[in-house]
């Protein structure tokens, strides 16, 4: 199965209003291409004189793209690289500022589906988990190195793990015997250790999976520095819609949009400000969109997503 694109028509929505038209040239860039749902979804919907420029770290994006190349030709392009680096591949592009700034973050279906990318604890592969294969190292290469130490911190870190030193003490005498190199190895290995009775419904190697795959690729970097340089890079008017779909996540982007928010930062007793800051945000939605149970029923995936979102002053 494809993936179903989340919160679609919210997002949609938030950006396409961005300086309250549908009309008019924009040039909005969807920095989580993923199988490009909300991509099609805003080439269809936008004026003729819209822009999509979308962005993908995966390699294989570009195939999942031929077909809108071939049905929106001019406004559609694809660029390769990692969103962190969105100044550089917009300046490579010859694009200046943008009228809206989408990111869906976290993993597309036909990764996580695909054992041969080693993102699932379901299916079998190797534990690899890099969104862009050609380039560092695979999640194998720290199961396999990294001391005790480093891995609590891992899986307390990113995966708020809360049997984390058991579970490296385990791959640490468990690697001294066999290798750990496959989704399946280390999957088995936390079952094990987890007691029934502790059990939720979640399956127990969620949690080090997805501390795995943050630090892998660098997810909350990346995130940090896309905000930075995607706010900079919004028009007056122009928007950001930010789909994610954990708490760490979250809180990083509701942190960003509320320091973003605030104007003067001096103390309340000082009569003439002197920081100088001012507001460059407004926040359009304060408390997150949640998908609906309509959405959640038709697509499970859906059902940590938080949508938040911000407009340019
Ligand atoms: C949840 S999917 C997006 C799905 C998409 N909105 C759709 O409707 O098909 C996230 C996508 O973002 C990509 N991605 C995640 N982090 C990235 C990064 N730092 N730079 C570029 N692409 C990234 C992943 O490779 C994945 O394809």
């Amino acid at each position: 199965m494809g993936h179903v694109p989340v919160l679609l028509q919210e997002s949609i929505d938030l950006l396409l209003d961005a300086g309250g038209s549908l009309a008019g040239d924009k040039l909005i860039v969807d920095a989580t291409f993923g199988g490009g749902g909300h991509t099609r979804k805003l080439l269809e919907l936008s004026s003729e004189r819209t822009v999509v420029v979308a962005i993908d770290r995966d390699p294989a994006a570009e195939l999942r793209s031929l077909s809108l190349k071939q049905g929106f030709g001019p406004r559609f392009r694809l660029l390769a690289g990692n969103f962190a680096e969105l100044d550089l591949l917009l300046d490579e592009a010859g694009i200046g500022q943008i009228d809206g700034l989408l990111l869906d973050i976290g993993l597309s279906s036909f990764q996580l589906d695909e054992g041969g990318r080693g993102f699932s604890f379901r299916s079998d592969g190797p534990l690899d988990m890099r969104m862009d294969p050609t380039t560092g190292s695979p999640a194998s290469a720290i199961i396999q190195e990294a001391d005790c130490e480093t891995l609590v911190r891992i899986f307390r870190d990113f995966g708020e793990e809360p049997y984390a030193l058991t579970i490296a003490r385990k791959i640490i005498a468990t690697r001294e015997q066999r290798p750990l190199l496959t989704t399946r190895s280390l999957a088995q290995l936390i079952a094990e250790m987890v007691p029934e009775y502790k059990r939720s419904r979640r399956h127990p190697a969620t949690l080090v999976f997805q501390a795995l795959r943050i630090v892998v690729n660098d997810e909350l970097g990346a995130l940090e520095r896309v905000l930075r340089i995607g706010l900079e890079r919004l028009n007056q008017g122009g928007r950001m819609v930010v789909i994610s779909y954990h708490s760490l996540e979250d809180r990083l982007v509701k942190r960003f949009f509320r320091d973003s928010v605030k104007g003067c930062i001096c103390p309340p007793r000082v009569p003439i400000c002197g920081c100088g800051r001012v507001s460059l945000v407004k926040v359009l939605n304060r408390s997150g969109l949640r998908p609906q149970s309509a959405e959640v029923e038709r697509n499970p995936r859906s059902r940590s997503a938080c949508l938040r979102a911000i407009e340019r002053l």
